[in-house]
């Protein structure tokens, strides 16, 4: 067979279309064929996008061989760098030996796969469930919970993401991401505190299956739930048969300074999701609980991908490789570097509040200027401060109900020297714009 890069036909559009390696066909035309062929939802960040060709580390390359600092790591999934050499040669030997069967045949990586998890879950949670996204493993955590409790409604917070599917979008409280016109079907009721939960929970908690939570909200601007937020709670719905779902999707896997986020709340949730990072970019997402929970799921269920060999080896080459580089004791020190430099940031801009976050998940929150102005706006303060970095060559994101919170959550190998010297330029790119 010939190696893919020496057709006699390259240069062509046509046939360079979908290579891995130049030439490239630029930002115009990718947007050009996007507005043509994907569904309008999709929507990107920039005025003026690069065509991102390539990684390493921390490091992502567009099509021109401009070089970016990756602060938002594919919304927190490259936590162990771009094209780890030690996680892709594992999946590069699976790849080429057995690639997929589905779980009628037995084979190896998913149970090796499970028995690590279980290793690094809090707790007793111990059983896992393996399908191919964060929306997957949520939706998948919500019939566990119907089935376990009997019950068939929800709780969820203000400003929660919990994924794309029909059930899954509904627990959504961000309202940009609740798509579905008939939404308000599905029965799940909202609340802004740890009070209103438990409100909700004294008035119809014989109705409720569960409590999804997000332990640092993401997509809702990296809100921390507060630190006596299961106060009183956890009680009350043990009480009740409540459980707990912690959605890790975008926390778990020592992005914030513990393998999941839930423990800096010292409790164990019934029920883990997670997703993202897992994969460090190959689609994975699980959801997992304890044998008791477990035991009532018993009628057959698959996922013909889900927990593919292929997944599974780059799952357990990550849990590996966040072992063996101490990646959750990196975050917190990286972690720390990064917050102590926004809060100096903070104290010198009235533009930016108080950064929030833990670990390598940080956010700052953009405040309204004095006047009437576009920049005024925080949503366009953000932009231009996310092109700008952009084009300093420092790829940083932006999440929050307002779209106006700066957001920080590059890879975990991201070295100290590229943390102070976004930080440099995020200090004066600030300036110049306020
Ligand atoms: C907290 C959280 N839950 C669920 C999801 C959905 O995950 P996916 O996009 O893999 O379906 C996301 C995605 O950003 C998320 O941040």
């Amino acid at each position: 067979m010939a190696p893919i890069n020496s057709d006699s036909s390259a240069g062509s559009p046509a046939a360079v279309s979908g290579r891995a390696s130049g030439p490239y066909i630029g930002s115009d035309a990718v947007i050009e064929k996007k507005n043509e062929y994907l569904m309008p939802c999709s929507f990107n960040f920039y005025k003026k996008p690069p065509q991102i060709v390539k990684g390493k580390g921390a490091v992502l390359f567009d099509s021109e061989g401009k070089s970016y600092a990756d602060f938002f790591a594919g919304v927190s999934v490259m936590s162990c760098g771009h094209c780890n050499e030690t996680i892709n040669a594992r999946v590069m030997e699976q790849l080429q030996t057995l690639q997929h069967t589905t779980s009628i045949y037995i084979t190896q990586p998913v149970v090796d796969l499970a028995e690590k998890l279980a290793g690094v879950l809090p707790g007793d949670l111990k059983r896992s469930f393996f399908c191919n996204s964060g929306s997957e493993a949520n939706e998948g955590a919500m019939l566990l919970a119907r089935m376990y409790t009997g019950k068939r409604e929800f709780i969820a917070l203000g400003n929660s993401l919990h994924g794309r599917t029909f059930l899954t979008s509904g627990a959504n409280g961000i309202p940009m991401w609740r798509t579905d016109p008939f939404i308000d079907d599905i029965p799940v009721h909202f609340a802004a505190d740890a009070s209103e939960v438990k409100r909700i929970i004294e008035e119809r908690g014989d109705k409720i299956a569960a409590l999804l939570v997000e332990p640092i909200q993401g997509n809702g601007g990296i809100r921390p739930l507060p630190t006596d937020f299961f106060d009183g709670l956890t009680d009350l719905m043990k009480q009740k048969t409540i459980l707990l779902i912690s959605d890790e999707i975008q926390t778990g896997f020592a992005r914030t300074g513990k393998m999941f986020a839930i423990e800096h709340y010292g409790i164990v949730p019934d029920i883990i999701t997670g997703a993202k990072a897992l994969g460090n970019g190959f689609p994975i997402g699980f959801f997992a609980s304890n044998d008791e929970v477990a035991s009532c799921f018993t009628r057959p269920s698959a996922s013909t991908l889900g927990g593919n060999p292929v997944s599974c080896q780059a799952a357990l080459g990550v849990l590996d490789f966040i072992a063996s580089e101490n990646l959750a004791e990196q975050a917190c020190e990286k972690g720390d570097i990064l917050r102590n430099g926004l809060e100096e940031i903070a104290a010198l801009s009235s533009r930016v509040g108080s950064p929030r976050g833990m670990g390598l998940m940080q956010g700052l929150p953009v405040l309204p200027g004095p006047g009437s102005s576009d920049k005024d706006d925080p949503a366009v303060f953000t932009d231009i401060v996310l092109e700008a970095m952009k084009d300093r060559g420092f790829l940083i994101g932006k999440n929050g109900l307002g779209r106006d919170v700066l957001a920080f959550q590059p890879p975990l190998v991201i070295g100290t020297d590229v943390i102070e010297d976004m930080l440099a330029n995020l200090k004066s790119i600030i300036r110049t714009v306020e």
